[in-house]
């Protein structure tokens, strides 16, 4: 129950965007046995958005987050925090400080979060604690990923599936309406699954840990990172059987029935998991938001993507009630319940 005094959280604004070039399904045919059909049917996917050489998942995020902050009309100077969830950055001691930099918000501490598909709502469970504590105001959140490098494009099974792409909201503080904004969210992870889908570094076995590694010669590598691996059933099965309970439990606890879900934006990674998550929760199709036939599974940015393009085409209406569910590497998985209620 919260509290008379406590601020609630609120999404203000929203901002997205994907590179310019594309491949679609017709093009993979040409580099891999593969096919529009088994990719379209399978999956829902018909193209994916992909960087160039000269673009970044940091040129990505700083154009989501431009947008988010124009339209919420703030001072870029009020921002206290920004968290950028990636699984891809440029740096591993973190991006989020050249995110700052880049979008001038000079006052705003920042820092990344690594958790793949649930990165998005991660950072929303964050901010929100963060607002709710009274610690900070206004907190930008944003997820972008770019898993066109991290793929190996001679695998059929797993490059199909992923596009390049970032997502961002402002959230903030408010009294105006406690019965609004982020109302609940519940996170989970079954960390002995973690194999099931990775980007793991393997230490060069010349160079063991904590002994020559820090003496190597030049020109010598310490390791290196693989490609993206998956068991893409096992996911899959996790997914569809996971996600509903989870949306259930976060609905619960907010005393919300799944009947009064009005749009369920589930994390993109597959058009059959969407159909089945709401089917199991006995959900019209008509209210799940899906773009995934335009941008693939885009990871930490697929649930923002999806926000922003359902509130800029005008599906979302103030008093909806929108949940989010991400879901993915880690194993990790989560829920949001929010009432949209943004200042038009
Ligand atoms: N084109 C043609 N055939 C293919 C392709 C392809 N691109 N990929 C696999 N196949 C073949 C397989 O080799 C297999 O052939 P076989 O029966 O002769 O062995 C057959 O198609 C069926 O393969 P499955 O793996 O059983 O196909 P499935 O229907 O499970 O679809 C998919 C695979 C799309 C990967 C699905 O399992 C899936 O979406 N899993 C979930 C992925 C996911 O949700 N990831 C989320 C998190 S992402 C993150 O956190 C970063």
């Amino acid at each position: 129950m919260q509290s008379l005094t406590q601020p609630s959280t609120h999404i203000i604004s929203t901002g997205s965007a994907v590179p310019d070039h594309h491949i679609d399904n017709y093009q993979l045919k040409a580099i891999i046995d593969t096919s529009n059909n088994w990719i379209s049917t399978r999956t829902g996917i018909s193209k994916r958005h992909v960087i160039s050489s000269e673009e970044s998942v940091i040129h990505l995020a700083a154009n989501a987050s431009e947008q988010a902050i124009q339209n919420s009309m703030i001072d870029r100077h009020s921002i206290d925090l920004i968290l950028l969830a990636t699984s891809t950055p440029n740096d591993l001691f973190g991006s989020a400080s050249q995110l700052q930099a880049l979008v001038k918000a000079k006052r705003a501490a920042a820092f990344d979060i690594t958790a793949a598909c649930s990165g998005f709502v991660i950072g929303l469970a964050i901010a929100d604690q963060f607002i709710r504590s009274g610690t900070y105001n206004t907190v930008l959140v944003v997820g972008a990923d770019v898993l066109s490098q991290w793929v190996d494009w001679s695998d059929r099974t797993t490059c199909i599936l992923f596009g390049d792409g970032a997502g961002a909201a402002v959230v903030q503080s408010s009294t105006r309406n406690k019965q609004s904004g982020i109302l609940g969210f519940e996170l989970n992870t079954r960390g002995l699954e973690c194999n099931q889908l990775s980007i793991k570094y393997i230490p060069n076995e010349n160079y063991p840990l904590g002994n020559s590694r820090h003496f190597n010669k030049m020109g010598d590598r310490n390791g290196h990172y693989t490609t993206l691996q998956m068991n893409g059933r096992e996911v899959y099965k996790f997914a569809v059987s996971e996600v509903p309970q989870s949306i259930l439990r976060c609905l619960s606890k907010a005393s919300i029935s799944p009947k009064h879900i009005d749009w369920l934006i589930l994390h993109q990674a597959n058009q059959r998991i969407l159909e089945a998550v709401a089917s199991k929760l006995e959900i019209s199709y008509e209210k799940v938001i899906s773009n995934i036939k335009f941008y693939g599974n885009t990871s930490a940015a697929s649930i923002p993507i999806a926000l922003n393009e359902a509130f800029a085409n005008g599906y979302i209406c103030n008093g909806d009630i929108i949940v989010i569910a991400g879901f993915g590497a880690g194993l990790t998985w989560g829920s949001m319940v929010i009432r949209w209620d943004i200042l038009c």
